[in-house]
């Protein structure tokens, strides 16, 4: 027999979740979210979810497992490709050679956006100055992100010089798959960081990417998000959301619009 949430547990699965996570769960969702947390129901043999739900609101490590069956993570590398040319034609030529070049993404999933910005640094600036930080509130992908192990497939996207350059094709047990540059991970470094807070251990960059995250939040939320990431961002920096997104319900008096879903900091 199907074990079904109930319209009140899922109420409940959607406060624990607006409160960690600040993820608005819409109504809709709720079959989603039956399934994803099945999982965990079948693992601790639950025949219903009012017991994983009454562990959860117990168990710090079981919140982390279902946030982590919660959030979407769909990436890919070089998406968005307009905002990888505005970076390289307008933001990199104008970096002083001297300076280290800090860049955060900031919603990273398992990695793809960082690797892509990696190869671009590594290939057009053509020096090791340069730092990238990925930080997810999803502990697994930011797990898969310090590996930087991908489906063969995903390579189509990466232009065929750096593909040839810093995608290693896995052979044996990695068939079907590539291995990013171990070059690379040198400058890199992956951690876990939630949105809803001030991330100040991961210091002040040069460039943000907040990309295809904001979408998840309600305004209030939104406001609160990107307050805690500009405070991480230079004056002069720059502040990448998704070209789908968009900032006009809150307040960004501290940003200038440059490009589509791209703003700098002025003060
Ligand atoms: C759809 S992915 C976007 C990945 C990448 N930025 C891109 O554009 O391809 C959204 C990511 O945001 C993360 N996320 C959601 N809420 C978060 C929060 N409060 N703090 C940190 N990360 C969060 C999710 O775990 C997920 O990996």
């Amino acid at each position: 027999m199907a074990i079904i949430l109930a319209d009140n547990e899922f109420i409940t699965v959607q406060k624990l979740i607006f409160a960690e996570v600040g993820i608005d769960l819409q109504s809709s969702k709720k079959l989603l979210v039956q399934s994803r947390l099945l999982k965990r129901l079948l693992f601790y043999k639950f025949d219903n979810y009012l017991d994983y739900i009454r562990l959860v609101q117990v168990n710090a490590k079981e919140r982390i497992e279902m946030i982590n069956l919660i959030t979407t993570n769909e990436t890919y590398f070089f998406r968005e490709i307009d905002h990888y040319e505005y970076l390289q034609k307008e933001i990199l030529p104008k970096h002083p050679f001297k300076a280290k070049f800090r860049f955060w993404s900031a919603a990273a999933s398992v990695g793809a956006e960082a690797y892509s910005i990696a190869m671009l640094l590594d290939k057009s600036m053509a020096r090791s100055d340069w730092k990238i930080v990925g930080t997810d509130i999803n502990t697994d992908v930011i797990k898969k992100a310090r590996i930087g192990l991908y489906p063969a497939k995903w390579a189509d996207k990466i232009p065929l010089e750096l593909k040839r350059e810093y995608c290693l094709k896995g052979r044996g047990r990695h068939e079907g798959q590539f291995l990013m540059d171990r070059g690379l991970v040198e400058n890199m470094e992956f951690s876990v960081g939630n949105l809803m807070k001030y991330n100040g251990e991961v210091g002040k960059f040069d460039v943000i990417w907040l990309r295809n995250v904001l979408i998840y939040f309600d305004d209030d939320t939104k406001q609160l998000v990107v307050d805690n990431v500009l405070k991480n961002l230079k004056v002069g920096g720059y502040f990448f959301i998704s070209l789908t997104e968009n900032l006009n319900m809150i307040n960004t008096a501290s940003l200038e619009s440059v490009a589509t879903s791209v703003y700098k900091k002025i003060k």
